[in-house]
């Protein structure tokens, strides 16, 4: 793995283009085996799990070229409905193969995603709501197996928890289900919007994606289609954060302002100038930003758990006292260690971190443990004194596109090493 050297203390001034959601496109290209048409996904990011998700499309006998920004994928002569451990153990997310394969195969055998460094990612939702459809799920050692003897059918769910993974999961096997499925309390987050009107626009007949409740009337089959996924609000979001703790203006287009506007409105309370309007948001960073009081991460359209390492970063640096409650994941304080090498002043026990800002933080040799952890080390290097190392950046990597180098244009002095 790489590291990245990072010279602290410059403000962050520009605009930057942001790139297209990985927590859409994923969704999107796995959903794209539903389809015995083309379909032509714009607007993906150059990231890994981009790479490993075209990978995964290839083994299951689909033609993939992917393209500058565009994926194109004719899935009309998938073959093999079966995922081994040395592609979903690199990648969590992989389960969202399953309903689709199930929907379009009958059947489908992938290896049980790796362990997480979030903490336990259970999948119990994903498999109780496709037993529900009519599915038989047999859970062996290392290969999940699911068949669907006869067929898919609709189903009246209700998930005990609004999981990002089996709403989505669902969604795509209801659709070419035999009848009406009904989602209750599902995910609302954009990137189930997004995925909901790419899977509309190939000919399905989802509504009331975007609310706690989803109506799918299954239909025979889907087309191909093109389609331009949204911007990602989690990376632009980490850009705005940088503007505000580095005293900086930033302008953030290709994104839609409503997807983040819990974290625009925190990032309101830091006494920093924000603004949106319909593609964009600006941040105009004030010589330091004030403490937010009080931060929990809660399902969309609450503060998002993927936030959190960023905001923890900005507490770090801010005039007051800050206080978290992580509410989704276990794990989600990976950056607290590196944090106070720096010098934050961080306590952290469980699910809470108590941040009391530090007018300034100092350079260290420290490593990213997880994306968003990783990216808030990049954050707080930015606004240390001093040259600071973050080794782990293959971490970073998976979720930002081009992200050394879009911090250079901003004028932060990145080096990857
Ligand atoms: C998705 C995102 C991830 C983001 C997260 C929260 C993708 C590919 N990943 O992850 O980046 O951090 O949403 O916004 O879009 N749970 C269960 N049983 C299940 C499923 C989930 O108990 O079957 C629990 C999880 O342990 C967790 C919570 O539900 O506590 C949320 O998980 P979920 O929304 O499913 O997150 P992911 O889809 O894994």
């Amino acid at each position: 793995m790489g590291r990245y050297e990072i010279t602290g203390g410059r403000r962050l001034e520009g605009e930057i283009s942001i790139q297209g959601a990985k927590n859409s496109v994923l969704p999107i290209l796995a959903a794209t085996v539903l389809t015995a048409g083309r379909c032509a996904i714009h607007n993906c990011p150059a990231l890994s799990d981009t790479a490993l998700t075209v990978q995964i499309l290839r083994t299951l006998g689909c033609r993939v070229d992917w393209r500058q920004g565009s994926v194109l994928v004719d899935a009309y002569g998938l073959s093999d409905p079966e995922l081994p451990g040395v592609l979903t153990g690199k990648m969590r997310s992989s389960i969202v193969f399953l309903g689709p394969l199930l929907a379009r195969h009958g059947r489908a055998k992938i290896a049980y995603p790796g362990g997480c460094r979030l903490g336990p990612r259970p999948i119990d939702l994903h498999l109780e709501g496709l037993r529900q459809m009519g599915a038989v799920v047999r859970e062996e050692e290392q290969f999940l197996t699911c068949q669907v003897p006869q067929g898919l059918r609709g189903a009246r769910i209700v998930l005990s928890f609004p999981s990002v993974g089996a709403t989505e999961n669902l969604m795509m096997a209801a659709v070419l289900a035999k009848g009406k499925t009904t989602l209750i309390n599902c995910a609302c987050e954009p990137e189930i919007v997004d995925l909901a009107a790419f899977l509309n626009r190939c000919g399905a007949k989802i509504s009331g994606a975007g609310e706690n409740t989803i109506e799918i009337e299954g239909v025979s089959a889907l087309q191909g289609c093109e389609y331009a996924v949204i911007g990602d609000r989690i990376a632009a979001a980490t850009y705005l954060t940088a503007a505000a703790m580095t005293g900086g203006k930033v302008l953030v287009t290709g994104i839609c302002p409503d997807s983040l506007m819990s974290m625009l409105a925190l990032l309101q309370m830091t006494g920093s100038e924000v603004r949106w309007e319909e593609t964009f948001c600006y941040l105009g960073g004030k010589e330091r930003p004030k403490a937010i009081p009080q931060i929990r991460t809660m399902p969309y359209p609450g503060f998002p758990t993927d936030g959190l390492p960023l905001f923890l970063s900005l507490a770090a640096v801010a005039d007051g006292t800050g206080i978290f409650v992580e509410n989704i994941f276990e794990n989600r304080y990976s950056s607290v260690p590196g944090l106070q090498r720096m010098g934050a002043a961080i306590l952290q026990e469980g699910k809470v971190a108590v941040v009391e800002g530090r007018e300034s933080l100092h350079a260290a040799d420290v490593c990213a443990e997880d994306l968003r952890g990783g990216a808030g080390l990049v954050l707080a290097a930015m606004a240390a004194q001093g040259v600071s190392r973050i080794e782990g950046i293959d971490w970073i990597d998976r979720g930002y596109e081009r992200f050394c180098e879009n911090l250079t244009a901003l004028g932060a002095r990145v080096l990857k090493k």
